[in-house]
């Protein structure tokens, strides 16, 4: 079978797996993405459910960070069909920005802004909800993102003068200091220790009770750890999603057994 012939058969298994009578967070339909003329994102559809921990594995340029960014509307050139709670994400109410509000990214690269670390926390409030935040929500969202025991002592130093791993911990507290009602997550552990890594997925797993988390990992062992439902992308197409176990234990696809066996797909 050829490899988009493959492709052809695996969609259809995934976009059965999306049960019409199922209540999502998310419903996202035939996304497609073109980027300086080349298809970076093809015809992905899936859905994620009211609350819970999804996971989203790829080879490296499969398309996962792009495929976050169409999401959380950074990217707005896709064609296809995105509904978050109900609403189309192309006419959210208030625009792109109230949209990023309630679907955090925590992107693959931190990005703080120059000032101080109790600051960035707050950056992403209104000028009004800035004055009237609580030291301690602050103190909230930082140990939620196992960052708190590290910078208690200097909220006011320059947040650019933390570790790469402590920037990274910084923008999940940011993420989380806007309440939003579902976390997108580019590697969020990628810098870390593996002290800090556990807190953020003790963290994650408690957020994900209460809402829906896409998270991107590259970490198997956490993919494992973290569990629930598992997306597996390659160049740029959806393979396969399904239940985190069972995608380990039984992947149906070649290129997810490949993928798990040798952490390298050869799509070409
Ligand atoms: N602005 C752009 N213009 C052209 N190509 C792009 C652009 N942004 C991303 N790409 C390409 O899109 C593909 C997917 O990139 P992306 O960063 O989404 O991959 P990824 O799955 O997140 O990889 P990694 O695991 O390495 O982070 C890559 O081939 C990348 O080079
Ligand atoms: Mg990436």
């Amino acid at each position: 079978m050829n490899i988009q012939k493959k492709i052809d058969v695996g969609l259809t298994i995934q976009q059965s797996a999306i049960k019409a009578d199922q209540a999502h967070s998310l419903k996202l339909s035939g996304l497609s993405l073109e980027l300086g003329g080349t298809p970076i994102l093809r015809d992905i559809s899936f859905a994620l459910p009211v609350h819970g921990m999804n996971i989203l594995i790829g080879p490296s340029g499969a398309g996962k960070s792009t495929l976050l960014r169409c999401l959380n509307l950074l990217h707005q050139s896709w064609q296809g069909d995105l509904h978050i709670m109900d609403k189309d994400v192309r006419t959210w109410p208030d625009g792109a920005d109230a949209l990023r509000r309630a679907v955090g990214l925590i992107a693959q690269k931190p990005s703080l802004f120059p000032c101080s670390i109790a600051q960035n926390v707050v950056f992403g409030l209104g000028r009004k909800a800035r004055k009237q935040v609580s030291d301690e929500h602050i103190e909230q969202v930082l140990r939620q993102a196992a960052l708190w025991g590290e910078v208690k002592d200097r909220l006011h130093d320059k947040a650019l003068t933390l570790s790469v791993g402590q920037q990274q911990r910084l923008c999940i507290a940011r993420a989380l200091a806007l309440a939003p009602k579902m976390l997108l997550l580019d590697e969020p552990t990628a810098s870390l220790d593996p002290r800090s890594k556990q807190c953020i997925e003790a963290s994650l797993l408690e957020l994900a009770a209460t809402m829906p988390v896409l998270c991107v990992t590259h970490d198997i062992e956490q993919a494992k750890r973290l569990g629930g439902q598992i997306i597996f992308m390659c160049d740029g197409h959806l393979i396969e999603s399904g239940d985190s176990v069972d995608f380990f234990a039984r992947p149906e696809r070649i290129e997810s057994r490949e993928f798990l066996r040798w952490s390298v797909c050869d799509c070409s």
